[in-house]
């Protein structure tokens, strides 16, 4: 059996170290004594709550809200935003400087970008990623968390207020007959070599900036639901947003994440199915699409208005 007992001793993954709560867990993915199915029993409060995440999609469901405007992105353009990379034992964890931000995208306020980590299966052969679309699994899903300006990044305010937290999930997806690519993606996975044992970190070189990982998404498009913290102690504090659009990434650089890592030492299982199960269905909105149609129809109006013109 490759499914070593292990019990991971996590102290909020979600949080950066320095202003993590002191509330103690033990959970993990595999072991059947602390795996997801043990999480409502091992932190009831709220892992056996009513809006847990993920969720499955269900995009016929989805209903229409014209408040959900684009997202204003502060620092995202910054190569030098991500400061550095670390095997938290479940996952990858990049942590940002101060000033990156975002705000629109109906939150109720502005929100810091705190740090980005993924989800992942095994390999692009096992997909991994926690949201569900209409029932498909994507390989991988990476996480951006965001806490209340107003809070000034203390995570025991934000995670006690319903929506202190704003998640942004891009599901990741491969991209066929290419290796190494995006670049960007080649350069984050570069680091995954020098943290393959838990607790180890690299500093993050300037040169990438979170718009070239999230590059070939169109951010006007997303779901939106109330939910939670996909780990344990699974606070309901989360306005999770979910990007319609996939990030593409060449498998060979998927597959590193599901090889490189272990969940401790050495000896330990590499990082493989770090990824929480579909919980009960939420209400989900996302954009009109009538206005995405009136665009459309807008352009096509100018384009043929150019043509008439000989403009093209
Ligand atoms: C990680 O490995 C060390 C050394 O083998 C061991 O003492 C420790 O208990 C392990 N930690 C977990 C969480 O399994
Ligand atoms: C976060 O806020 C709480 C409540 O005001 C306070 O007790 C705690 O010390 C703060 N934590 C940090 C890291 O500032
Ligand atoms: C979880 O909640 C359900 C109903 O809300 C309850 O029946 C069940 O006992 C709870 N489980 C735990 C472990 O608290
Ligand atoms: C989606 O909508 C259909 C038809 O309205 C309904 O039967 C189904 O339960 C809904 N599914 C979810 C997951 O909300
Ligand atoms: C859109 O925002 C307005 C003003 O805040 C609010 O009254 C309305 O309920 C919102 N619509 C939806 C669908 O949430
Ligand atoms: C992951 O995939 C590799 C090869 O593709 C396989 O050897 C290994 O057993 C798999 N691990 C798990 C936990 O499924
Ligand atoms: C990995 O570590 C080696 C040895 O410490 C170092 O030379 C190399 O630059 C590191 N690579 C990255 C991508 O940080
Ligand atoms: C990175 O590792 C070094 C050496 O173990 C440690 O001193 C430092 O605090 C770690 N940094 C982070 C952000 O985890
Ligand atoms: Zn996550």
């Amino acid at each position: 059996m490759n499914l070593i007992a292990v019990v991971a001793v996590a102290v909020c993954v979600l949080a950066p170290s320095a202003h993590c709560a002191s509330k103690t867990i033990e959970w993990c993915y595999h072991d059947p004594a602390c795996s997801d199915r043990t999480w409502p029993t091992i932190a009831p409060q709220f892992c056996n709550g009513t809006r847990q995440s993920p969720i499955n999609i269900v995009s016929a469901n989805a209903s229409e809200n014209a408040n959900l405007t684009e997202f204003i992105f502060q620092g995202y353009n910054s190569i030098t935003a991500m400061a550095n990379i670390k095997n938290t034992g479940e996952t990858v964890k990049v942590s940002f400087n101060k000033g990156v931000k975002i705000s629109g995208g109906d939150l109720p306020e502005s929100y810091d970008s705190l740090q980005f980590h993924l989800h992942w299966g095994n390999g692009t052969a096992s997909p991994g990623s926690e949201h569900t679309v209409d029932g498909k699994r994507f390989p991988m899903e990476l996480h951006i968390v965001n806490s209340k300006s107003s809070y000034k990044e203390n995570t025991t305010l934000a995670v006690a207020d319903s929506q202190g937290l704003a998640a942004l999930g891009f599901l990741i997806e491969e991209l066929p007959n290419t290796v190494d690519q995006p670049a960007s993606w080649k350069t984050l996975a570069s680091y995954l070599s020098n943290i393959s044992l838990a607790g180890e970190n690299a500093t993050i070189a300037a040169g990438i900036s979170l718009d070239d990982l999230l590059s070939g998404v169109n951010r006007r498009n997303y779901y939106r639901y109330l939910g939670s913290l996909t780990t344990p102690v699974c606070n309901e504090a989360v306005i999770w947003t979910v990007f319609k659009d996939s990030i593409k990434v060449s498998k060979n650089l998927i597959d590193l994440f599901s090889t490189s890592l272990h969940i401790n030492d050495t000896a330990s299982p590499l990082m493989v199915d770090v990824f929480r199960g579909i919980q009960r269905s939420q209400p989900v909105s996302t954009q009109p699409k009538a206005s995405s149609s009136t665009k459309t129809g807008y352009s096509l109006a100018l384009m043929t208005l150019g043509l008439v013109m000989g403009r093209y």
